[in-house]
């Protein structure tokens, strides 16, 4: 099963102004990426400037959440439709979010729902906590997450053929921005077991891609590229470092 591979970079809440994003977003530009697609995240408020920057480059834009409503109040959050022209897809489920905006599975859900209605692609996030990894829950959380999120996705939305429109990452909560990666071999294994369970769904797991997230660097990016099962990496720290990402992104390729 040949995959596409995909290497994302999360800005998340950087750089510190508008006219940084563009400038690090325009010096993407012609990044090598032979065999793998690329892109990047950044800011909410900075997607507009950021789109206009890239026009015309094959760099594609995320937005980093997306809200699940089509409109209405909400003070503060994005709908899918306001994106479309602007990004390609939107990351969902983010353990950031989950934690400070109170995201559960059903609500991740709602909101890849409402990014594949809008035509977006859907980077779809999940991994344990370090608690849940010390009490030896990782298979039975990453279950529960693809069965009550990626399986609660409206199905007509998702389409017949979701792996041109839905990436998941694997990213374990104890190795983002920690500086602690998981091991190749631990990667591998929550993807198996991810995709197994997105079989149980009734989503063809062996079609979709599957990316590892938390503390890749130019270092061990290699090492996740051959790992077994593993199509590419979410990247947040190292997404802000020119050389660095270009190096990351040259592992997959
Ligand atoms: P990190 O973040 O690479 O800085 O660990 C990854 C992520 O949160 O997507």
């Amino acid at each position: 099963m040949t995959r596409t591979r995909l290497v994302v970079g999360n800005w998340k809440m950087n750089p510190a102004t508008v006219d940084e994003a563009v400038a690090l977003a325009s010096a993407r530009r012609g990044t090598p990426h032979a065999g793998v697609e690329f892109g990047i995240a950044p800011p909410a408020i900075a997607l507009v400037a950021v789109a206009e920057a890239l026009r015309g480059s094959d760099v594609m834009i995320f937005a980093q959440d997306v809200h699940w409503a089509e409109k209405g109040a909400y003070t503060g959050q994005t709908a899918a439709s306001m994106l479309r022209g602007i990004a390609h897809g939107s990351i969902v489920g983010h353990s950031e979010v989950r934690r400070d905006q109170g995201d559960d599975d059903a609500r991740v859900a709602a909101k890849a729902t409402a990014a594949l209605r809008a035509g977006l692609r859907v980077i779809f996030c999940l991994g344990e906590s370090l608690d849940q990894r010390k009490r030896g829950e990782t298979d039975a959380v990453l279950a529960r997450q693809v069965r009550d999120g990626i399986g609660a996705i409206d199905r007509a939305a998702l389409g017949t053929s979701p792996a041109r429109r839905l990436a998941i990452a694997y990213e374990p909560i104890w190795a983002i921005g920690t500086g602690e990666a998981a091991t190749a071999a631990q990667a591998s294994a929550a993807v198996t077991r991810i995709r197994a369970e997105l079989g149980r769904a009734g989503i063809d797991g062996d079609a979709v891609p599957v990316l590892y997230g938390g503390s890749v660097t130019a270092d061990n990016a290699a090492e996740f590229a051959r790992a077994d099962g593993v199509d590419g990496a979410l990247v947040g720290g190292a997404s802000l470092k020119q050389e660095e990402f270009t190096a990351i992104v040259g592992a997959f390729s």
